[in-house]
């Protein structure tokens, strides 16, 4: 049988190239999306990609299409913390709806797809009218992008979007055995987690392999950290 075939997101460095040679080690052929091809980890292949720009977005989509690369994970793990309210809408959000969404037909039946949450994005603890929003049972992706658009909050609120994107591309994907999951990494001691975490980069990439190798049975639509339920 062939390897299967997983593309993640900051696959540069931090929680995102520990999940990428943690597949490689597997025997998975990984596919790393990074803004500088050079920091892609060894024996990946890179594929250029600046999460904050559509157009950039739109010509990785192009090249997987062309090559008809399926794909059996997708890895929403590129991420900002520190940055004006815009890019981390754009980063967080709009970036992975946009990629998930273009890369729909290329999922292979049973792909599983990871959107890195955060338990800074807990929904009980954003605003109310922002979390009336994100939890409406008819919630779509149009409704999604609209919230992105208005940017209203900084990280919390974006990883809280992250979550009700996974439930949405969840029922989307649920015919074709796709389970999604929001996963969160815990507060780990990467460049965006800073030296006090307490958990080290592999307990992260831990947690959010287990979405990339959850049983066909598995959950989808949910939110987790080390394979529990989150809020
Ligand atoms: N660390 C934590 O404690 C923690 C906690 C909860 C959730 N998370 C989430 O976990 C994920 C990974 O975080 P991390 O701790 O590994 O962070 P990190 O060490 O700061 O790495 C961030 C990654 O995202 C990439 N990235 C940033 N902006 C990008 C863009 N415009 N286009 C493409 N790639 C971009 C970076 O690429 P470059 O090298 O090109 O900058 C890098 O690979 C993020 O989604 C984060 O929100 C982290």
């Amino acid at each position: 049988m062939d390897s299967p075939t997983a593309l993640i997101t900051g696959a540069s460095r931090g929680i995102g190239r520990e999940v990428a040679s943690a597949l490689v080690a597997r025997g998975w052929n990984v596919l790393a999306a990074v803004r500088d091809p050079a920091a892609a980890p060894p024996r990946t292949r890179p594929e250029r990609v600046d999460m904050a720009d559509a157009d950039s977005i739109g010509a990785l989509v192009q090249r997987l299409q062309a090559a008809a690369q399926p794909l059996d994970a997708l890895v929403n793990n590129a991420g900002v913390y520190l940055a004006p309210a815009r890019h981390i809408w754009d980063v967080n959000v709009l970036g992975p709806l946009r990629l998930t969404r273009a890369l729909e037909p290329l999922l292979a039946p049973g792909a599983r797809v990871v959107m890195v949450g955060s338990g800074l994005g807990r929904m009980s603890a954003q605003p109310r009218a922002l979390a009336r929003r994100l939890c409406a049972a008819e919630l779509s992706l149009d409704d999604l992008e609209r919230i992105a658009h208005d940017a209203l909050g900084g990280y919390g609120a974006s990883k809280a979007a992250v979550s009700a994107m996974a439930r949405v591309f969840a029922a989307r994907l649920k015919d074709r055995g796709i389970l999604v999951n929001a996963i969160s990494p815990g507060w780990v001691r990467s460049d965006m987690g800073g030296a006090s975490a307490p958990r080290s980069v592999e307990q992260g990439a831990s947690s959010v392999l287990w979405g990339v190798q959850l049983a066909a049975d598995g959950p989808s639509g949910g939110v987790f950290e080390d394979g529990r339920p989150i809020d």
